[in-house]
Formats: structure tokens, C-alpha cells, sequence
């Protein structure tokens, strides 16, 4: 009898970008499917900016799943790891059912060692979990030779992770279905859409939060009332708004909508109890110097935007870019301990460092 002895492993490597919330996702009505209470919007970096690159591996050799993140060994069991690997196989399992494998896809038999690294910091607030898990599921998906929507399956990962499926401007809608199939990512405008528009980077600590997303926002639902309040009465009408600032590519509208977001999800991380301290003193100080920029240039240049962590993201327009940057460095000179490095984070184009 013939059989294919060969322990050539079947080998992808992928990277993924992170993207960074404009409308924020905060709060699960599932935790295990990872169903949001409201729908959310963000912007997806260029590729070879802020990313994961993951290398996933299957050989009939391997006697079992395993990951490495940045270097170390990870538990493989943790459920949102098997999610993710469940789903792919199962979804490859269908497509060789209907006939429809590709030739040269990993056998479903065999055992997978995923490695991955994010050339970031893990857990400090620059969603580490959206590009790890849409790298993860797309390198997978990858191996085992699966196509088409892949959000849903992200997202049981992290719930970020599935609009970093997309590029350009990506909402999650929040869906209604029990079972969560309707609550997918999807493309508002793409990559192209707005190429004057740049993301700067201010990191203010590279050190892992002390409250993870996922414990943060289960404390949040369970106690702040203005989480409840913002998730049914406010964003609903910001996700419409915001659409249509960026659609018309308003930066006034775009910018004030985005602080005005970040601003409330820190007020509910405050609300929550015990409260959550995500922002610290350079969070305070770039959040006053943006304000008191704009207040002087007369008009809204800036924006930022802070997820679970100090570290600030700002939107500009590249004609104010070098300007601002700047600024920024004459409040936190390099020495101090301010802002420990800026990078500049063009949507769409050439770098900063390589403008400047
Ligand atoms: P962040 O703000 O960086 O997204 P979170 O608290 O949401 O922080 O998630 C951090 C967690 O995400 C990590 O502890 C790890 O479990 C997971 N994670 C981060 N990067 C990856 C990756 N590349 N692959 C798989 N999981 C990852
Ligand atoms: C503040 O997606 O990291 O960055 O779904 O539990 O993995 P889990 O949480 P995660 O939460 C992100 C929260 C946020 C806002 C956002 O990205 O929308
Ligand atoms: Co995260």
C-alpha cells in the first residue's frame, strides 16, 4: 500500500495589522461567543506598521496543538485558542465534505504549532489581541486551506480581532442573533478612502496593563451604569454619525466624535467599580496639550483616541504632521519621561521618519 510518509511539515506565515477603535467596544452580552452590546468602528493600520506575524505548521509528526507567543510557550487550552482552531476545522471539514479542498491544504488529522510575535507591546493598550487573533485565524484558515468570511471566527477570539479582517474603515455590527452569526465586521470605506489622513503613535509605557480588556469590561457590565446608558443611547447615533463623517471625509466631525468616544469609555472605566485606571499623567497632559493645539491653531487639527492603556493615538492630516510632532516633542523632550518614542503611522502612505 502507498502512503505519504513525508515530515515535510505544511508551513504559512501571515502578519496582521493592528486597527485602533474610533467607536469602542467595550462590554459582552456572551462572553463565550464574544457578542458585544454595541456595534463599534476603527481604523486598521498599514500592514508593516504595528503587526503580527504568525507562522503556523502542521506535520503528521506533531502529537499535539501548540502556540508560542513572542518566544514562549502559551496554554493551548485556553478556550478562546480552541474556538478558533474548532471553527477553521470545522469549516475545512465542510469544504472537503462538499468536495471543494484545496490541493495542497494541510491534512485535518494533523496537529498544529503556531508561533507568533507582534513587534509591539503585548497587553499594553495597542490592541496586541486583535492583530494576534486575526493572524491567528487567518494563518490558520491559511493551512487548512479555508476561504470566505473569517470575522465571525475572529472575533471568538477577540472581539477587536474581527476588524482587523479588513482593511480601510471596519464596523463590527453588533448583530442580534442568539448564536451570534450576524455579528460581523465589515468594510465602511477602504484603504484608498482618505490617503491625506495619518495615525501617530505616543507611547507613554510599553508595560502590560494591569487589568486586561477582558476582565475590565465584564467588571464594567457588571457595575457602571453609564456603560448601560452609553451602549444603548449614545453610540447607536455615534456609528451613524461617524460613518458619515468619514464618508465625507469631515476631519472636524471625524476628530471631535473620536475624542468625545474616547473620553466616554475612560468615564465609564472611572464609573466602574472599583474603578479602572487606564489613562495616566502623559495621557493627561497629551489629552490638554490636543485641546489647547487646536484651541490655538483655531480649528481642529488633532485628535486622540486611548484604548485600555496610556498610550495615545493620534489622527492628523499629513500637512499638520510635522508641526504637531514638534509640539509634541517640545513638551516631551526624549530625555524625559514622557512619551517614549513617537512613530509615525501613515493609514495608507510613506512613513513619517521618512517624511521628516
Ligand atoms: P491589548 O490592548 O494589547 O489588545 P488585551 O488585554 O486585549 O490587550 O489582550 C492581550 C492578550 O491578547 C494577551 O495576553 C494574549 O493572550 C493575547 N494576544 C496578544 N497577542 C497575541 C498573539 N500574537 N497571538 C495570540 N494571542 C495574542
Ligand atoms: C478598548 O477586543 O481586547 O480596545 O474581546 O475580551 O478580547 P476581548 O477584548 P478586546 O477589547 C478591546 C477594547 C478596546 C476598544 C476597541 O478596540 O473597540
Ligand atoms: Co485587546
Amino acid at each position: 500500500m502507498l502512503e505519504d510518509r513525508t515530515e515535510q511539515p505544511h508551513i504559512v506565515t501571515c502578519t496582521a495589522p493592528v486597527n485602533i477603535a474610533v467607536i469602542k467596544y467595550w462590554g459582552k452580552r456572551n462572553e463565550d461567543l464574544i457578542l458585544p452590546i454595541n456595534s463599534s468602528l476603527s481604523v486598521t493600520l498599514h500592514q508593516d506598521q504595528l503587526k503580527t506575524t504568525t507562522t503556523v505548521a502542521t506535520s503528521r509528526s506533531f502529537q499535539e496543538d501548540r502556540i508560542w507567543l513572542n518566544g514562549k510557550e502559551e496554554d493551548i487550552t485556553h478556550p478562546r485558542l480552541q474556538s478558533c482552531l474548532r471553527e477553521i476545522r470545522r469549516l475545512a471539514r465542510k469544504r472537503r465534505n462538499d468536495g471543494d479542498s484545496g490541493v495542497d491544504s494541510a491534512s485535518l488529522s494533523h496537529k498544529v504549532h503556531i508561533c507568533s510575535v507582534n513587534n509591539f507591546p503585548t497587553a499594553a493598550g495597542l490592541a496586541s489581541s486583535a492583530a494576534g487573533f486575526a493572524c491567528l485565524v487567518y494563518s490558520l484558515a491559511r493551512v487548512f486551506g479555508v476561504e470566505g468570511e473569517l470575522s465571525g471566527i475572529a472575533r471568538q477570539g477577540s472581539g477587536s480581532a474581527c476588524r482587523s479582517m479588513y482593511g480601510g474603515f471596519v464596523q463590527w455590527i453588533m448583530g442580534n442573533k442568539e448564536d451570534g452569526k450576524d455579528s460581523l465586521a465589515q468594510q465602511v470605506e477602504p484603504e484608498t478612502h482618505w490617503p491625506e489622513l495619518r495615525i501617530l503613535v505616543l507611547v507613554a509605557s510599553t508595560e502590560r496593563k494591569p487589568v486586561g480588556s477582558t476582565s475590565g469590561m465584564q467588571t464594567s457590565v457588571k457595575t457602571s451604569c453609564l456603560l448601560k446608558h452609553r451602549a444603548e443611547s449614545v453610540v447607536p447615533g455615534r456609528m451613524v454619525e461617524m460613518t458619515e463623517a468619514i464618508r465625507k471625509k469631515d476631519f472636524t466631525a471625524f476628530a471631535e466624535l473620536t475624542m468625545k468616544d474616547s473620553n466616554q469609555f475612560h468615564a465609564t472605566c472611572l464609573d466602574t467599580y472599583p474603578p479602572i485606571f487606564y489613562l495616566n499623567h502623559v495621557s493627561q497632559q497629551i489629552i490638554s496639550l490636543v485641546h489647547r493645539y487646536n484651541k490655538h491653531c483655531g480649528e481642529t487639527r488633532v485628535a486622540y483616541t486611548f484604548d485600555a492603556g496610556p498610550n495615545a493615538v493620534i489622527f492628523t492630516s499629513q500637512q499638520h504632521v510635522p508641526e504637531f510632532v514638534h509640539v509634541v516633542q517640545h513638551f516631551f523632550p526624549p530625555e524625559t519621561n514622557g512619551a517614549d518614542f513617537i512613530k509615525g503611522l501613515p493609514v495608507n502612505c510613506a512613513s513619517l521618519s521618512e517624511e521628516l
